[in-house]
């Protein structure tokens, strides 16, 4: 099969991560979590006391921050300057401010280099908010996958009482409603389907269903290019 990008993007709790993830394994890709990135980079700004909304601070220490994406025992993992920080950018407080990380244009512009790089030799399912609209314009495949608000925060619930935290659904609620208004609004690359993106609500989909749809998508999109 030939090596395709597919690109997923979509709003927080919709999916993305997880079916981009079992799809890239069955097709043999590599899965690129560009989220993850962002995170890293604010993760990082908030331990040098660097605020993010502050693009020309946040734009130094980006240039001195290396961020890879690598697997150990089939997962994902983020690697900043070294450093295992896979479940530090999860963290609420990085949650909170990554948005306003991901608003400046200077610091898009270099995340997105580096995810075109990346993605150059073909073969990755990459997810975000700009996939295919800005980062893979040329993708051969796009996915742009949705879920109602209420479904998207219950399936955050589900997952932080899973991990024994004790969470608000309708303080999760609120934050995704925060973050999908900054990512929507925001002057440089919004989250917007692209117009040649398939459409897939997963509201009431369950993940093998939605998993399977993008296979085959991308067994299609190959076959065409
Ligand atoms: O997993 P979750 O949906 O919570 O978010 P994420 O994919 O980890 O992305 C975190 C944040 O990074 C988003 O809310 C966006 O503000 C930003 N982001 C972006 O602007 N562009 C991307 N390609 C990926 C993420
Ligand atoms: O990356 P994104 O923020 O779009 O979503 P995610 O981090 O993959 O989180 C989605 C959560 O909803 C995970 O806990 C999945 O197990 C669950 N889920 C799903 O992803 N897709 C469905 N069709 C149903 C549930």
């Amino acid at each position: 099969m030939k090596k395709v990008n597919v690109a997923i993007d979509g709003p927080a709790g919709a999916g993305k991560s997880t079916v981009a993830k079992m799809a890239a394994e069955k097709l043999g890709f590599i899965y690129i979590d560009t989220g993850a990135m962002y995170r890293a980079v604010t993760w990082k700004a908030l331990n040098n006391h660097v605020d993010p909304r502050d693009d020309q601070s946040l734009e130094t220490l980006l240039k001195h921050t290396e961020i890879q994406l690598t697997q150990k025992n089939g997962s994902p993992r983020v690697i900043c300057d070294g450093q295992d920080v896979t479940e530090q950018i999860r963290d609420p407080s990085v949650t909170r401010n990554v948005s306003f990380t991901a608003s400046h244009r200077n610091i898009r512009e270099d995340l997105v280099r580096r995810q075109q790089q990346l993605a150059a030799k073909g073969g990755t399912v990459m997810d975000g908010r700009d996939i295919g609209t800005a980062v893979l314009p040329d993708a051969e495949v796009k996915v742009f996958l949705t879920a109602s608000v209420n479904e998207r925060a219950r399936r955050r619930y589900d997952e932080q009482v899973a991990k024994g935290i004790p969470t608000d659904i309708d303080e999760l609620k609120q934050e995704i409603e925060n973050r999908d208004k900054l990512d929507t609004e925001r002057e440089v690359t919004p989250l917007k389907q692209a117009e040649d993106a398939v459409y897939l609500d997963s509201t009431k989909l369950s993940i093998e269903e939605v998993v399977k749809q993008i296979y085959q998508l991308a067994v299609k999109g190959a076959d065409r290019s």
